[in-house]
């Protein structure tokens, strides 16, 4: 094994700089590029896809140092830059899965992938918050909850760098999801105390779980950019959570640094300000280069932070083996979508799947015709949503749809072999189409027995610059709605979107409602069969509905409020909040109880309850543990998620829940950004729907 510090004394400062610069196939100037290439000194790609990256790796072994590039790609769910790889459900819907098994799981598959495509870092897990639903990226991320997307993201980096190949990326750090107004790339207005209490946690979780690399985000926060953030990318990430990795910045933040936030003159200051504050690595500015060389020859920034970085970028490298001498071996090319791991991902689909509303019509089976209808019923574009060869690195939404994925037409095509389903899209999801489309959905579907309307948004709803004040469903689908809901039979309504919509139409005229944001390959297979009851539901809310546009933000743990906290035009809270999710099954939570009812600070305590199944059909639930200090010395939310289980009930069984906790985990972050306990009452709610809670109270000495 290389030593990183001999290595370091023997590199030139071109060397050195070299390695901190990353490109991108596809948007660096070709001549750049390839001189940057065959130079072969360089740190990193991007957007390499791995056919190509054999000529990368010769131009390195040609170099001095022989030191080889990290090839950075966005496998956020799944490696689906790639066409043929396996593609998950987003974030946000493998996020109700609760299940960190599960997400583990898909990392380590992702990896593989990646790596048997020649590739050794991924630019995920998003660990921003989708807290204002205006925002273009909430469907990248895990929800609204800082615990939950703690866990699912330490859980998803553990699977990526599992086998050791593969380097994750916690980004976008930090405070991209809350920008003012849900502006994507804003400013941000929090303290650094709010960051400490709700952003901060899930890359504070990051870290823990051992995640190598950091991506800055584009923002700001209270007017200085993330960029130039020393207190954040060094005073805190690197000195207090002692990350040892290294950081990269977001797209050409050094070049924003002087045309989008103009807080640098030209490329030198950007480059000297953003490399001093914490960034390791330069994504794309190509004259990050030139211009690092030059601070660093005129004494303009002083060599050991240079050192530092490249110190850092050397340690990942070293730490995914490219630095030895016989590199590890990778998967072959054959894992790349493989059955087995689209199976697991029929898994991921059906647990990301949520149930809103039944009245009774499913499950449904035996029906002799299906109507099929909707914009999003067989649209994979739609059902994938960001992030896959359709839209990364250049949009390309003329590629055809790869084999083997289920649209939610072809799923139930698939499942019901015994039915005749017929289809019509209806209207598509933004323009006016003719109302010829409405009627001969409703021709279509006038003989059917059942009918499912399949609606949503689509991909150029959600992404980069893709902020939507208005969230009702868009175009004609609320019409399409009501004039199916005209024919009187069963309505099933399925959501394949990108984010929470307001839904109130859906909400009164469907019998039935899943949300499956966005899917990807195993949707429609899987929810077929859990229309069909085949497959039972069990995925919950990692983020609260709206009751219409402009009541967002509406996240479940909002502050107590003295004048109610309403609008007095439409009801408080959320029509589908946080934890939510309806299952066949029927739980029931009883026997709540404390291990000791008073207990002395930094004492640890259980909290245990029956969780009966008190229906014949056996079920998977999820037991969210909710607690409130009473008293504290500022507002705290009304309910934060202390801890969660998913477990496995038999039918008309029982089981005990148990959760061990400590006095620690029941503290807040002081007006001095001190993490306290304090001591008095604490209420604890339990509840598996996230609307209904059973509590009890704790006495801490
Ligand atoms: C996005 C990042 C992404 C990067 C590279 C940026 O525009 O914000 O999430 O990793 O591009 O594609």
């Amino acid at each position: 094994m290389e030593d990183i510090e001999s290595l370091l004394s023997q590199m030139t400062w071109e060397e050195k700089v070299g390695q901190m610069q990353q490109l991108s196939a596809g948007a660096t100037p070709k001549e750049i590029f390839e001189a940057f290439k065959e130079k072969g000194e360089i740190g990193s790609f991007l957007h390499v896809l791995g056919v190509e990256t054999g000529s990368f790796l010769e131009a390195s072994s040609r170099s001095r140092m022989k030191i080889p590039p990290i090839f950075g790609i966005d496998a956020i769910h799944g490696h689906a830059l790639l066409k043929g790889a396996t593609v998950f459900p987003s974030q946000l819907a493998m996020a109700c899965t609760w299940n960190e098994e599960m997400i583990e799981k898909v990392g380590e598959i992702t990896a593989k992938e990646v790596a048997a495509d020649g590739l050794n870092w991924v630019f995920s897990p998003v660990l921003c918050l989708g807290r204002d639903l205006r925002w273009g990226r909430i469907d990248e991320t895990f929800g609204e909850d800082a615990l939950l997307a703690s866990r699912m993201g330490a859980a998803i980096i553990k699977g990526y760098q599992k086998d050791g190949l593969v380097a994750a990326c916690a980004k976008h750090y930090l405070g991209y999801g809350e920008a003012t107004g849900g502006r994507d790339a804003y400013d941000t207005e929090i303290s650094e105390r709010k960051a400490r209490e709700v952003f901060l946690k899930p890359f504070k979780a990051a870290v823990d779980a051992g995640c190598m690399t950091f991506m800055t985000a584009y923002g700001s926060i209270d007017a200085t950019p993330l960029t130039t953030n020393h207190r954040y990318l060094t005073e805190i990430l690197k000195d207090e959570y002692g990350f040892d990795g290294f950081v990269v910045t977001d797209w050409e933040n050094f070049r924003s640094l002087v045309t989008g936030q103009k807080v640098a003159k030209d490329m030198d200051e950007a480059c000297v300000m953003g490399v001093k504050a914490g960034n390791d690595m330069s994504m794309n500015s190509d004259e990050f280069y030139d211009a690092l060389l030059r601070a660093v020859k005129e004494g303009r920034i002083e060599e050991e932070i240079v050192n530092d970085c490249v110190r850092r970028i050397l340690r990942v490298k070293q730490r995914l083996g490219l630095l030895d001498e016989n590199k590890p071996s990778r998967p072959g090319r054959e894992v790349i979508g493989c059955k087995e791991h689209q199976d697991f991902n029929y898994q991921v689909a059906k647990e990301s799947a949520v149930l809103l509303k039944n009245n009774g019509v499913l499950p449904f089976k035996g029906a002799k015709r299906i109507a099929v209808i909707g914009p999003n019923a067989d649209d994979v574009r739609a059902q994938y949503g960001d992030w896959t060869y359709f839209s990364h690195p250049m949009p390309k939404p003329w590629e055809s749809g790869k084999e083997g994925v289920y649209t939610i037409l072809k799923g139930i095509e698939a499942v019901y072999t015994e039915s005749e389903v017929t289809y019509a899209k209806g209207c598509s999801i933004n323009d006016s189409d003719p109302d010829s489309m409405l009627s001969e959905a409703v021709e279509v579907a006038k003989d059917a027995d059942v009918i499912v309307v399949v609606l949503g948004d689509s991909l150029s709803q959600n992404g980069e610059y893709r902020d939507r004040a208005n969230l009702a469903l868009s175009g004609k689908q609320n019409e399409l709605l009501c004039a199916l809901k005209t024919l009187q039979k069963p309505l099933i309504c399925v959501l394949v979107n990108g984010k929470p919509l307001v839904i109130d139409e859906v909400t009164k005229d469907a019998d039935a409602i899943i949300e499956v944001f966005n899917g990807g390959d195993q949707c429609g297979l899987a929810l077929a069969h859990l229309l069909k009851g085949d497959e039972n539901f069990s995925g919950k809310l990692p983020i609260s509905f709206p009751y219409d546009s402009s009541a967002t933000p509406c996240y479940y743990n909002q502050y107590d409020y003295w004048h109610g906290g309403r609008y007095i035009d439409i009801p408080s809270g959320s029509p589908y909040p946080f934890g939510f999710g309806l299952s066949y099954s029927q739980f029931a939570i009883s026997n709540l109880r404390l291990s000791k009812p008073t207990v002395k600070l930094g004492e640890s305590f259980k909290l245990s309850l029956r969780l009966e199944n008190v229906s014949s059909r056996e079920g998977n639930d999820v037991v969210q543990l909710y607690f409130k200090d009473k008293v504290c010395q500022i507002l705290t939310p009304i309910r934060s998620l202390l801890d969660f289980q998913k477990v496995f009930v038999p039918a008309n069984g029982s089981i005990e829940v148990e959760f061990a906790l400590s006095t620690n985990q029941l503290g807040y972050y002081d007006p001095n950004c001190h993490y306290v306990v304090d001591p008095g009452e604490f209420e604890f709610f339990v509840s598996d729907d996230g609307t209904h809670f059973k509590t009890i109270c704790l006495t801490v000495e």
